[in-house]
């Protein structure tokens, strides 16, 4: 045992070679995690006692003598002049640290969840739409006063060109390449031309979701925002507020009973216990026409709503523009979340 701790001495003063690929090689024989001395050291539980000593002063010798050589030869090489050159062949490798999903992940990935589970499939449509699919198709007529309670990005040069305000413009697409049974979810980015603030954002994402098929009823449609309330945030109550949107009628805005237990509860819903989560309605027999889909036949659904408001809710997150900042504290938090 011993003459082998010598031997390894002997190479390792021995050993010349300058390129720094070599020494690398060197180090992590002698120096890596299952290398040489590693070895060595391992085996001290088998040297005989009477050896002990002599084994662990020359294994001693022989780190002291590897750590040594492999300075001394970086030090004469130009791999001194790398940023990963080594000074301390032992120190231990950086830990390695692993992400996390950013919270709106989480959150649109738990809805898609949720609405999987009852048959919905999810589409996927362009961030650049045109006039056709984001509004006309809609029942939003150019010039129609409703336009604006979506302020728009257009592309200069050719107004027929814009980024998408909701994501209704996917199911006009789906509708149109597609026949009822339909059931379908739609996420993903918006534009709106809004000023920032720790409210709003002028680009944010939504989840829309649409359900056509034959005799589909608004119990239908109350019955399906009870289940996902309920699966998203535990709650059962909710209520139904009339509304307005030009491609559903009837309207409603959907609040769900928040509660008023504590000091955050009254802050957030204003003292109401009531939260607004969503809008829906019934798909406007205009708009089934304009996708090609018979609206004698056929009646639907529709609800859409924005997930980082969603997702404020849920992690009681009181600004959005932490959502797009991307610092990696807030971001940490997450960590380990559904
Ligand atoms: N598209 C609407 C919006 O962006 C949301 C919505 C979708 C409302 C479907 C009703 C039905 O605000």
């Amino acid at each position: 045992m011993i003459n082998q701790v010598q031997e390894h001495l002997k190479t390792v003063e021995n050993f010349t070679e300058q390129d720094s690929e070599a020494i690398e090689a060197f180090r992590i024989k002698y120096a890596g995690k299952k290398g040489v001395l590693a070895d060595l050291f391992a085996a001290f539980r088998e040297v005989p006692p009477e050896e002990k000593k002599e084994y662990g002063l020359l294994l001693n010798q022989l780190k002291q003598a590897v750590g040594d050589k492999v300075k001394d030869l970086q030090s004469q090489t130009s791999a001194q002049q790398s940023t990963n050159q080594v000074t301390d062949p032992f120190r231990p490798a950086f830990p390695i640290e692993i992400g996390s999903r950013h919270p709106l992940s989480l959150v649109r990935n738990r809805i898609i969840d949720i609405f999987s589970q009852v048959g919905f499939s999810i589409s996927e449509g362009p961030e650049i739409e045109d006039d056709w699919h984001n509004f006309t198709a809609l029942n939003l007529p150019e010039h129609h006063p409703a336009r604006d309670m979506q302020d728009t990005f257009f592309i200069q040069t050719n107004p027929d060109i814009l980024l998408r305000t909701h994501t209704s413009s996917v199911q006009v697409r789906y509708m149109e390449n597609n026949q009822p049974p339909i059931r379908t979810l739609s996420p993903g980015r918006v534009f709106r031309n809004e000023a920032i603030s720790a409210r709003a954002h002028c680009i944010f994402h939504q989840i829309e979701g649409l359900y056509i098929d034959e005799k589909v009823s608004f119990a239908d449609l109350k019955q399906m925002l009870l289940y996902f309330t309920e699966s998203l945030f535990g709650k059962s109550k909710i209520r139904l507020r009339p509304s307005y949107f030009p491609f559903t009628e009837p309207s409603a805005e959907v609040d769900i009973y928040w509660g008023l237990k504590t000091e955050t509860d009254y802050r957030i819903t204003k003292g109401t216990g009531w939260l607004e989560i969503m809008g829906c309605g019934m798909v406007d027999p205009n708009v089934l026409s304009n996708c090609g889909i018979d609206p004698e036949k056929f009646s639907g659904y529709a609800f859409g709503m924005g997930i980082e408001r969603i997702a404020m809710l849920l992690y009681e997150i009181g600004d959005i523009r932490m959502f797009f900042e991307n610092d990696i504290r807030f971001l940490k938090q997450f960590k380990g979340s559904l």
